[in-house]
């Protein structure tokens, strides 16, 4: 993707309080920075390097697996996968997945939420990552060929847009990806769109710990967070046709951030 395909899809509206073409412009440049950072962190993780990206602290990475019932199936993954982890929390452990269902996963880094899922939902299931990054593309189709993971996908694309049909996802989960986009309006209507109804939303995700500290301008971690509320966060979902909210703020992930586990769900009707 290049700069200038990035800025003609960038949102009109970025934020609960910016808008107009400066805020356009700003959010293009966001996806730029956001883009290049997880471009060089794949990069870095493909030639087997430690990843120095500057959200890896305790807080962020493979270690939040520890102690589920993921970290078994991560451990017969080939090595390099949990490597490349960069989320901030475990959205397997937020959502049940089922034999045969499909499963998305927005922001699927090196893929190890994908191949996790991959196991879980069986020959039958399919699970499909969706990335913007291509560096982050190449490693995680090269970890998926590593695991011998036939029912897994790797799709480039932006979460505010997804490549996919209405209503063809049973599940759709993300780590630490949601926080990243600077137009969680049309992340929340393209998931209620791609979602079947009855269909499930299971998120890790990073929240902001009160409204002085959403992070629409500063970014504390240096990651691109662009923080909401839970508050913020339970409206979004709302307004866009889920049901079943749910945003719990879990542990601290950061100066006046908090790591958050997110669940919801497209009504049957
Ligand atoms: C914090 S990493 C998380 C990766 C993965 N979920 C994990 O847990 O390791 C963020 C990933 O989301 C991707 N990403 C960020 N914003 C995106 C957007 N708007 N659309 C699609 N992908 C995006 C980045 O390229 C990167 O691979």
């Amino acid at each position: 993707m290049t700069d200038e395909s990035i800025a003609a899809t960038s949102p009109a509206a970025t934020s609960p309080t910016a808008t107009g073409p400066a805020a356009t412009s700003a959010a293009a440049d966001a996806v730029v920075r956001v883009r290049d950072r997880y471009a060089a962190a794949a990069t870095r993780a493909a030639a087997g390097q430690t990843l120095v990206d500057p959200c890896e602290t305790t807080v962020f990475g493979a270690g939040l697996y520890d102690g589920t019932d993921a970290a078994a199936s991560l451990a017969v993954l080939p090595a390099g996968v949990a490597e490349a982890s960069l989320g901030c929390g475990n959205p397997l452990a937020v959502v049940d997945l089922r034999e045969g269902e499909t499963v998305l996963d927005l922001g699927s880094g090196g893929g190890i939420d994908v191949l996790l899922s991959a196991r879980r939902v069986g020959p039958a299931g399919r699970a499909i990552g969706l990335d913007m990054t291509d560096e982050m593309l190449d490693l995680a189709r090269r970890h998926a060929a590593e695991a011998g993971v036939a029912n897994a996908a790797f799709l480039k694309g932006r979460i505010e847009d997804i490549p996919l049909p209405d209503a063809s996802v049973d599940v759709v989960i993300s780590n630490c990806v949601i926080t990243l986009s600077t137009d969680k309006p049309a992340v929340f209507r393209e998931i209620a769109r791609v979602l079947r109804p009855g269909g499930r939303l299971g998120v890790s995700d990073l929240v902001a710990d009160a409204v002085a500290t959403r992070t629409q301008d500063v970014d504390p971690t240096g990651c691109g967070v662009t923080a909401v509320t839970a508050d913020e966060y339970r409206v979004m979902l709302a307004e866009a046709g889920l049901d079943g909210i749910s945003v719990t703020p879990t542990h601290e992930a950061g100066p006046g951030l908090s790591a958050a586990i997110v669940r919801a769900r497209r009504p049957e009707v």
